[in-house]
């Protein structure tokens, strides 16, 4: 019978068999999927394991910093690396979302070449693929792995995607993941996570995507995400977020007139992504959150709540 602890033991057995004494390298994206990963690798072959975790600066509000943080408490070898810029330049005046999504993708393959290419005798790719990323051409689970997925037909292939593939989850589902990780002593909090689309807030931020745009959607997003773990709710919703409208509308406040920014806030009940129901949030804390992200938020003055369904309106809204 299938059980956590007996996946653990097997796993970090057939990894040690596989991977031997050599050296492998692992994109970390701050989601459950390739952080189990990483833990059950670090358990097999410790100082070996070689994590990587780019910061797109498409990530919510302060994640680089406290998930570098967390990895380092959880004893693995990460490196953090803020390539920020590089993104915000490689989308500049990109509108289009595939157009985007190419752009994001790209980018973090050089970013992760570049840092692959400064470890010497890596003989190993990681990933966390789950058995749904396996039977999906599209993965829907984020993340570096699927980021390199999706665009690992476009062009040459880096030199990193020589490597051979390690992938210790590919055969197990979500819940059972989650379970892994309980398993190996990682944080609830973390394992509870939202889904949280490998472009991050480049798909959320509509059109064309600037500093400013990202500083603005990280507020508003931050504001959602704690009043929904505040209130109780975070748990009960899949995955939520908030959208950067592209247009603005008219406002007063006093005797002024404002022509400012529009922020959609969505929250789904799902089970894998692929269906989804928008999620009848307490009209009190509705109230509350458009409020707060109004008064605390410069340049938005209008939150408007999302009630459509998928199909047909995909969750992401690029
Ligand atoms: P949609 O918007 O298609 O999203 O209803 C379904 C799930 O997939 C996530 N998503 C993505 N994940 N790269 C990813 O890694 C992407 O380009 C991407 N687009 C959507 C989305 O967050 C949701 O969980």
């Amino acid at each position: 019978d299938w059980t956590p602890d007996s996946f653990v033991e097997e796993t970090v057995e057939a990894i040690q068999e596989k991977v031997g004494n050599d050296k492998v390298v692992l994109g970390l994206s701050g989601g459950v999927d390739s952080t189990v990963a990483a833990v059950l690798l670090n358990k097999a072959i410790g100082g070996n394991l070689y994590c990587i975790f780019v910061n797109n600066g498409l990530l919510r509000k302060n994640e680089f910093e406290s998930v570098l943080n967390q990895y380092e408490g959880m004893g693995l070898n990460v490196k953090g690396v803020d390539a920020s810029q590089r993104f915000l330049e490689a989308l500049k005046g990109l509108e289009d979302p595939e157009l985007k999504r190419k752009a994001i993708g790209k980018t973090f393959i050089e970013v992760f070449d570049d840092e692959a290419h400064k470890l010497t005798d890596v003989k190993w790719l990681a990933q966390g693929t789950i058995y749904p990323d396996v039977i999906e051409s599209v993965s829907a689970t984020g993340g570096p792995s699927a980021t390199i997925k999706s665009h690992h037909n476009v062009g040459g292939l880096p030199d990193f995607m020589k490597l051979k593939i390690v992938e210790p989850l590919r055969a197990i589902f979500k819940d059972e993941v989650r379970r892994v990780g309980a398993t190996l002593g990682i944080d609830p909090e973390l394992l509870g996570r939202h889904p949280f689309p490998g472009p991050g807030l480049g798909i959320r931020i509509l059109g064309d995507i600037t500093a400013e745009k990202v500083r603005i959607l990280q507020e508003v997003d931050a504001i959602f995400i704690n009043g929904l773990k505040s209130w109780g709710l975070y748990d009960k919703v899949w995955q939520a977020g908030a959208m950067l409208l592209p247009v603005n509308s008219v406002g007063v406040m006093g005797d002024e007139r404002t022509y400012e920014k529009c922020v959609a806030l969505r929250a789904v009940e799902s089970t894998d992504g692929m269906t989804a129901d928008w999620v009848n949030l307490p009209y009190e804390f509705l109230q509350k959150t458009s409020n707060e992200i109004i008064n605390k938020v410069k340049g938005v003055n209008r939150v408007v709540y999302d009630i459509s369904s998928k199909p047909p309106a995909t969750i992401e809204w690029e």
